[in-house]
């Protein structure tokens, strides 16, 4: 289960006002769960953790299982933003460091992503990729249209056209029930498709199939997640101070609007944890980031970035307060032993875990930068695994809604991602923008 400690919080903030903030916190928390507040058409994913079908699970399994009977090795997974950062979050969280240098490995395909990102480059290389393996692909996109995910999905779709008699059993589409560009192509072409549930939006969406089908594919054991999640969703349903998310979204939006901490730093300390901070981002930037409002979300994986962002964080602005992810145990154990001539002067380390300097490494960081003006909050679990992770996913939502619900934020739209696309689509010519693409060309 998730915990949080706020105590490297104390040096810099009044009791009085944390206990304010908590109970803003406990209103909000009110709203969250009486689906009574902005964006309550959006809240699908409170319940999907306890609410997922075992039929659902069942069905991806039943597409891993034909794909690995098809000798299928490479599985790529076009979609961007919440269509695709959970997806990777776990998988790269739970999957070997090395698992795509160490050859064949436990039978389950590669995953690769795509479609999240423009670069011509990217994708000359995937197809060199492509070509050389047993490949099928995952397109998720709720919407059916975005520019990014439907441009990789054309040319990867092409390639296993052109290449497998059996094409449209290689691509499984997850997107809208009804409409939508992908769904009419899919009933042509009679792909498998998921749904992404309506009251479900992108960032919320790990725990449907948008993370449930790649997560499966990849070989990790979805069962274990959502049953972490579901305790989650059990554990934080209790109205109380010290409900985790309650104290979480209180003392980040004390430090942001009592204190001027306009940035918040995600800590990690294991590399496998760098998507965890790419998901976070997304889900707590797009979700408070609007009105001219809202904590910018940063991310740090350390002990690599305390060699790179440690000085700022250090001595920098103090405009940052940051929430240390912890993990309790290391999954693997590796001893320091040691050496006879000690010219590394590491035998003050002998028969001492890697894992301990690493601890130590996060506690001698936490004292130095609480002692440099930083505030700390801390985010633990027992370890990386399918069951914290679930858990670690749910928690961070419920406390994004409570949160902006405290900033009195809608925390379930979207409508600054707009702003791009209409240039873009103006720029690119796109049939229905010629007024826009006359006046942005006036621009240049
Ligand atoms: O959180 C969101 O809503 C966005 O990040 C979307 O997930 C992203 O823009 C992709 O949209 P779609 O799934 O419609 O392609």
């Amino acid at each position: 289960m998730v915990k949080v400690n706020v105590d490297g919080c104390s040096p810099f903030v009044k009791e009085s006002q944390y206990k304010d903030y908590l109970s803003k916190a406990m209103d909000a928390f009110d709203t969250l769960t009486k689906g009574n507040g902005a964006g309550n058409d959006f809240l699908g994913w409170k319940h999907l953790p306890s609410g997922t079908p075992e039929l659902l699970v069942s069905e991806c399994e039943a597409v891993r299982d034909e794909w690995k009977a098809k000798g299928v090795n490479l599985v790529v997974v076009i979609g961007i933003g919440g269509s695709y950062l959970g997806a990777r979050c776990a998988i790269d969280a739970l999957s070997h460091n090395f698992s795509k240098l160490l050859g064949p490995g436990d039978g389950n395909p590669d995953v690769v992503f795509a479609g999240n990102n423009l670069s011509e480059e990217y994708l000359a290389e995937l197809m060199d990729l492509v070509a050389k393996r047993n490949t099928a692909c995952i397109v998720i996109s709720k919407s059916g249209t975005t520019t990014e995910p439907a441009v990789a999905f054309r040319i990867v779709k092409a390639y296993i056209e052109s290449n497998y008699e059996d094409s449209h059993e290689r691509i499984v589409a997850i997107t809208d029930a009804k409409k939508g560009a992908l769904k009419t192509l899919s009933t042509q072409k009679g792909y498998r498709t998921f749904v992404v549930p309506d009251d479900v939006g992108g960032r919320y969406s790990v725990l449907t199939p948008v993370g449930i089908l790649p997560i499966i594919v990849a070989g990790f054991n979805m069962r274990a997640m959502l049953a972490g999640a579901t305790r989650m969703e059990t554990a934080l349903q209790e109205k109380s101070v010290e409900n985790p998310a309650v104290q979480y979204a209180a003392m980040r939006n004390l430090l942001y609007s009592k204190y001027g901490k306009k940035v918040e730093v995600l800590v990690t300390y294991n590399p496998k944890f760098q998507y965890l901070g790419e998901w976070w981002k997304q889900l707590f930037g797009e979700s408070e980031g609007k009105e001219g409002v809202g904590i910018f979300p940063a991310s740090v994986n350390n002990t690599a970035d305390l060699h790179s962002m440690g000085q700022f964080i250090q001595e920098g602005d103090r405009v940052m307060f940051e929430t240390v992810v912890n993990i309790e145990k290391s999954n693997r154990t590796v001893v320091i032993g040691e050496d006879p001539q000690n010219l590394d002067q590491l035998n003050y380390l002998t028969g001492k875990r890697v894992e301990h300097c690493n601890h130590m490494a996060q506690l001698g960081t936490r004292l130095a930068h609480i002692d440099g003006g930083v505030p700390q909050i801390e985010v633990s679990i027992e370890k990386i695994d399918e069951e914290n992770l679930g858990a670690l996913f749910y928690f961070f939502e419920f406390a994004c809604g409570i949160s902006a619900y405290v900033l009195g934020i809608n925390p379930f739209n979207q409508p600054g991602v707009e702003a791009y696309k209409k240039n873009m689509f103006a720029l690119l010519d796109k049939p229905g923008y010629e007024a826009e693409s006359k006046a942005i060309r006036e621009r240049l």
